[in-house]
C-alpha cells in the first residue's frame, strides 16, 4: 500500500513543505529567508518566526497542488519538532498539529538531524534514487554537517542511532559563515567561500587541523576560526585583501574539510561501516565531495551524498523519516501535546573509545 505524507520543516530559516509517496518526492517547496537574514550575518529568530507564519500556509497549499494531492489523500502529517530555533519550530509544529486534528490524520514527529541523515536515500517521483545508491547494508556511518551541527552518527540498524562524535563548539557550516563574515563576503558563507576558493591555492596559508591529534571523534571549529582571525590580521598588514583572498578561502576550506575527514576515517576504522552517508548544507561543497570520495574509495566503502537540492534544509528529508516511522506505527499519541524540543538529540551519546 502506498503511504502519502505531507511533511513540514521550519527548524531554522527556511519554510519547507513536501509531499511524499513512500520514499518518493512528489513535491518539495522551500521558501528561503536568506534575503531577510543576510544583512545580519546570521538568522534572527523573531524575524524567522514572522516569515514562517506568513509562508507556512501558502507553502502547504503549493506543495499539495504540485503533488496533485488533496488533504483527503494524505495518510499522515509529519513535522520537525527539534532540534532548531524554538520560535521557528513552533510555527511548523502548530500548523501540523492543527491540520492533523482538523482532518483527523495521524501525526508524526521527526528529528531534523534524522532527516539530514536519510536525505541521500530519497527517490524521485518515478521511484529512482537521485544518486547512485548501492545496496543499503548496515552498519552505516552518517555524517551530518550543517550550520547548526557537525556529527558522526553510527546507524546499527534502521532507526537505531548512536552519536560517535560531535562538535564541542561551532558547527563546520558556522565556521564557514563566520570566516566569510570576517572577509566581508556575505551570508551564507559556505557557497561564497567555495566559489572564491576555486581560484586559490589551498597549500599557501598554513592553518591548523583542529582536534586531529586528540583522542576520540569530536570536532572543534573555534580554534580554526581564531587562527583565521589572526592570520587575516597579519596578512592585511602585508598586502591588500584582494591579493590573497582566493588563497585564504582555499586554505580555510581545506583545513575545515580535513578536520572532518580525519575523524570520518578514524570512525570508519573503528566501526567498519558497509556504507557512508554524508548530509547537511556543507555536503554541497564540491571539494569536500571529491576528497571524501577519494578517501572512501581507498577504504573500499561506498559513500553517498544527497542531491544538491536536499543538502540544505528541506521537508522531503522529514518525509522519508516519517515514512519509516509510519511503517513502524510511531505516531504521536496525544496530538495536542506535541511540543517543540529545540535541543533534541539523535540517539545515545558517545559510547565509543577512540
Ligand atoms: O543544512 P543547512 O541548510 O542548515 C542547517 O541546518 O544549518 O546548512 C546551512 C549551512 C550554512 O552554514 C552554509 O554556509 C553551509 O551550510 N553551506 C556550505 C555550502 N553550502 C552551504 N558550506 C560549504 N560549502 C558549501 N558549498
Ligand atoms: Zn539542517
Amino acid at each position: 500500500m502506498d503511504i502519502v505524507i505531507l511533511a513540514i520543516d521550519t527548524s531554522c530559516d527556511d519554510t519547507a513543505v513536501a509531499v511524499l509517496k513512500n520514499d518518493m518526492v512528489l513535491s518539495n517547496i522551500v521558501s528561503s529567508q536568506t534575503d531577510i537574514h543576510k544583512n545580519w550575518g546570521g538568522v534572527v529568530p523573531n524575524l524567522a518566526k514572522r516569515a514562517h507564519q506568513e509562508n507556512i500556509h501558502p507553502c502547504i497549499e503549493l506543495a499539495l497542488k504540485r503533488a496533485q494531492m488533496k488533504m483527503d489523500d494524505l495518510d499522515a502529517i509529519a513535522v520537525t519538532y527539534g532540534p532548531g530555533l524554538a520560535p521557528s519550530l513552533e510555527v511548523g509544529v502548530d500548523a501540523a498539529k492543527n491540520l492533523a486534528i482538523e482532518h483527523n490524520k495521524p501525526l508524526i514527529g521527526v528529528n531534523h538531524m534524522e532527516g539530514h541523515v536519510l536525505s541521500p536515500l530519497l527517490k524521485n517521483s518515478k521511484g529512482n534514487f537521485y544518486a547512485q545508491v548501492p545496496a543499503i547494508k548496515y552498519p552505516i556511518i552518517a555524517m551530518s554537517i550543517s550550520g547548526g551541527h557537525t556529527e558522526i552518527v553510527h546507524i546499527k540498524e534502521q532507526g537505531h542511532y548512536t552519536i560517535v562524535g560531535q562538535t564541542l563548539d561551532d558547527a563546520v557550516g558556522e565556521a564557514f559563515d563566520k570566516v566569510a563574515r570576517m572577509l566581508e563576503l556575505g551570508y551564507p558563507g559556505g557557497p561564497i567561500i567555495e566559489e572564491i576558493a576555486s581560484d586559490g591555492d589551498c597549500t599557501s596559508i598554513p592553518l591548523p587541523r583542529p582536534m586531529s591529534q586528540n583522542k576520540g571523534f569530536d570536532f572543534s571549529y573555534s580554534g580554526l576560526k581564531t587562527a583565521c582571525l589572526y592570520k587575516l590580521r597579519d596578512l592585511k598588514k602585508e598586502k591588500p585583501l584582494a591579493e590573497f583572498l582566493p588563497d585564504f578561502c582555499a586554505s580555510f576550506q581545506e583545513a575545515a574539510i580535513d578536520a572532518l575527514l580525519i575523524k570520518l576515517k578514524k570512525s570508519c576504522k573503528k566501526i567498519r561501516p558497509k556504507l557512508v552517508l554524508i548530509a547537511g548544507g556543507v555536503s554541497a561543497n564540491n571539494r569536500l565531495r571529491y576528497k571524501f570520495r577519494n578517501a572512501m574509495n581507498k577504504l573500499n566503502i561506498p559513500i553517498i551524498f544527497p542531491h544538491k537540492k536536499f543538502c540544505m534544509d528541506n521537508a522531503a528529508m522529514i518525509g522519508i523519516v516519517a515514512y519509516h516511522k509510519y511503517l513502524r506505527e510511531e505516531f504521536i499519541k496525544d496530538k495536542h501535546k506535541l511540543d517543540r524540543d529545540p535541543s533534541l538529540v539523535i540517539g545515545q551519546q558517545n559510547i565509543y573509545e577512540a
